[in-house]
């Protein structure tokens, strides 16, 4: 069985997805993690994210797998572990940016669809319900409003002792809301076969509960 979770920027995905995962004995796939190593390697390049020939053959030097360790996911980035350098606003930022090419997102759907393929896996992203695993036994649409997912960002930042603006967050939520649903390729849409979960007055056990009842009515 394969669980599909797709939502948008802080909406909790990868918190619940990798609880699942372990109560369920799944192989959790973190496919925002690979755009990120992408990302970075375009970043590292100099490589302006508007400049699609460039990320053109610039995607054709990169190699990423997808490795284990403790349960945790790791990306290899050109025989380098990056998940340390991934996490960064930055990051986030171009692989929001060059998402949106196809020769991008080609390269990574033939990967996360050869993971699925191996393994039970929960995988979360924006497109794995509608188009990476578009038979995957459940789907997940998880959300929340905007508010609120800013809130959780500041107060994630906030205990790592990181300075940060609300506002900032805030905007930069919608910012990315707008560009990963407005792209032509493999938008983020809630699949119809997918269950909506809005998480704005939950917490996380109430969700991995919810998310759980799904699944075990998809079985
Ligand atoms: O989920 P995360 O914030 O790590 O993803 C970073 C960016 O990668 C997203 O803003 C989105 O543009 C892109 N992404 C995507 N498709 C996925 C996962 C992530 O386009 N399946």
């Amino acid at each position: 069985m394969n669980i599909a979770i797709d939502g948008p920027a802080g909406a909790g995905k990868s918190t619940i997805a990798k609880r699942l995962a372990k109560e369920l004995d799944y192989i959790y796939v973190d496919t925002g993690a690979m755009y990120r190593a992408m990302a970075l390697y375009f970043l590292e390049q100099g490589i302006d994210a508007s400049d699609e020939k460039e990320i053109s053959s610039a995607s054709e030097k990169v190699d990423i797998t997808i490795a284990y360790q403790g349960g945790e996911q790791q990306v290899i980035l050109n025989g380098e572990n990056v998940n340390g350098r991934i996490r960064r606003e930055e990051v986030g930022n171009m692989a929001s940016a060059t998402s949106i090419y196809p020769v991008v997102r080609k390269k990574l759907v033939a990967l996360q669809q050869k993971l699925a393929a191996t393994a039970d896996v929960i995988m979360d992203g924006r497109d794995i319900g509608t188009c990476v695993l578009p038979d995957a036994e459940a789907k997940i649409y998880l959300t929340a409003s905007v508010a609120t997912r800013a809130k959780r960002r500041y107060d994630e930042l906030q205990a790592k002792g990181e300075r940060c603006d609300i506002a900032e967050i805030e905007k930069d939520i919608e910012e990315r809301d707008y560009r990963d649903t407005h792209r032509t390729t493999s938008p983020l849409k809630q699949a119809e076969d997918a269950v909506l979960v809005d998480t704005s007055e939950m917490n996380i056990d109430e969700v991995v509960e919810t998310i759980r009842k799904i699944c075990q009515e998809k079985q």
